[in-house]
């Protein structure tokens, strides 16, 4: 994996958000809950439908800024798409040619997904269309879609130093290429993909570790020819997708937090995550936490819509710190900032290194984590491309999410092993991946209050 330095302050040119969570010291978490819905899959499942044609059916939509955003840009685009009831959404596609350029600039406000997978798909069709977003997503790195999409003979304008926005320039046709990505990305592999589907001859992305084949399973749902061989993918251009139903399942991601909520507990405390997905790319959190000593069950496994799913049983009783594996990084990448707050609970240390694209993510999340942990009286040191983190209890104090959903989050759990309370600044865009999370974690025992922070009483 390749680091991209050039990501040099934890969140460039950052409007701070107005809200905090004040999280009273917590014993437990116990009871049962669900999850919202995956966000990865539900991006995909708008995307997929819009491009379709017939009427594909969506039910556990996540409604989150980020896919509400990819649901947005394609209404932008011509697509007729109505919402339902909670998490039901209708796509009525008409096969790519009946998109039509939106005329104006799209804001996809903090969503990587959305911008990287739609400039794919969209130079794929030379469709033009200029994409925006808010200060996190403008100071993300976009060369390594914009790179090999140019190789393929896509004209992508970008700001300076390959960041958003960017603009597709019309009528470039694709041709597929080879091509041997330097990161683990599935946003990289997903973006030359979908370029690919519209280009001529074959596209292949090889990539260095798994990452999230969500793209790969759920093209092959709408009717494609998609190869999978090892690290490798691949897919004819010029096939064209036909609609059909799906149910998203809970997100790995958003279950994280209570996964190691869970373990933190003490023993005798038990807690149930239903309807997780259990996609084998997305479950090295759970394989992290049990490494650590972490008792999780996998119950009730069943497939829906093509993926796997299960309701996960996690009983208390704490975890040790370990040397995390490398060949897991890749597979529990969005879970690391959850991790990181497991391991200050752990007893003994945790190394975590080849994680250097956390430093890329909605914020730099080695430096967000660093930095918040030790606020909280963590003993925790950032690396090049990880952390080393002494477990033991926390004080408690005020940590500062920098405007990232994950670290957010994170920083809401540490209350289980904290011994006063903790204020966490900057949580507004939990709403991207998590509406609803602090509810929800009050009722499984966390002792969390979302408020405004001139209510709160915060000090930045
Ligand atoms: C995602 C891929 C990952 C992940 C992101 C969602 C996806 O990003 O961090 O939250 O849906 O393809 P990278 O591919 O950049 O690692």
């Amino acid at each position: 994996m390749i680091a991209d330095t050039s990501h040099a302050a934890a969140v460039p040119d950052h409007v701070r958000g107005e809200r905090v969570f004040h999280v009273a010291p917590s014993r437990a978490l116990e009871g049962a809950l669900r999850v919202p819905g995956d966000k990865s899959m539900s991006h995909r499942s708008i995307m997929f439908g819009a491009i379709a044609t017939g009427v594909t059916e969506v039910a556990g939509f996540l409604e989150g800024e980020d896919s509400l955003h990819t649901l947005e840009a394609f209404r932008a685009l011509g697509v007729p798409i109505e919402r339902g009831g909670p998490g039901e959404v209708r796509i009525e596609g008409r096969g790519t040619g009946a998109l039509v350029p939106p005329g104006h600039a799209v804001y996809l406000g903090n969503s990587g997904t959305a911008m990287r997978l739609l400039t794919g798909l969209l130079a794929g069709l030379g469709l033009p269309i200029t994409l925006t977003g808010d200060g996190s997503l403008s100071g993300r790195p976009m060369a390594r879609i914009v790179d090999p999409l140019g190789t393929m003979g896509a004209a992508i304008d970008t700001a300076p130093r390959g960041r958003p926005p960017l603009s597709v320039r019309a009528g470039h046709a694709l041709h597929g290429i080879e091509y041997v990505c330097p990161m683990a990305s599935a946003q990289v592999k997903s973006a030359v993909l979908l370029a690919g589907l519209h280009a001529s001859g074959t596209t292949t992305v090889h990539e260095p570790a798994v990452t999230r084949d969500h793209t790969e399973r759920m093209l092959a749902g709408f009717g494609v020819d998609v190869r999978v061989d090892g690290l490798s993918a691949s897919l004819v251009g010029g096939q064209s997708l036909r609609a059909t139903s799906l149910t998203v399942p809970g997100d790995i991601s958003s279950a994280a937090f209570f996964l190691v909520g869970g373990c933190l507990s003490p023993a005798g405390a038990s807690l149930v995550i239903e309807g997780v997905g259990m996609n084998p790319t997305r479950t090295g959190v759970i394989a992290i936490l049990q490494l650590m000593g972490g008792r999780i069950e996998v119950r009730n496994e069943r497939t829906q819509g093509g993926e796997p799913v299960a309701d996960l049983h996690v009983s208390g009783g704490g975890l040790h710190g370990i040397e995390v594996p490398g060949e897991l990084v890749s597979l529990a990448i969005d879970e690391f900032p959850a991790l990181f707050v497991a391991a200050a609970g752990a007893s003994g240390s945790t190394l975590v290194t080849g994680a250097e694209e956390l430093r890329v993510k909605e914020t730099d999340r080695i430096e967000v984590m660093v930095q918040g942990l030790a606020a909280l009286g963590a003993g925790i040191e950032g690396t090049r491309d990880g952390a080393r983190i002494e477990g033991g209890r926390l004080t408690g104090g005020q940590a500062d999410a920098c405007g990232d959903h994950r670290t957010a989050m994170a920083f809401a759990i540490a209350a289980l092993i904290a011994d006063g309370p903790i204020t966490v600044l900057d949580v507004d865009n939990v709403t991207t991946s998590f509406p609803g999370f602090a509810t929800l974690a009050a009722g499984v025992g966390l002792g969390i209050r979302e408020m405004a922070a001139s209510d709160g009483g915060a000090s930045r």
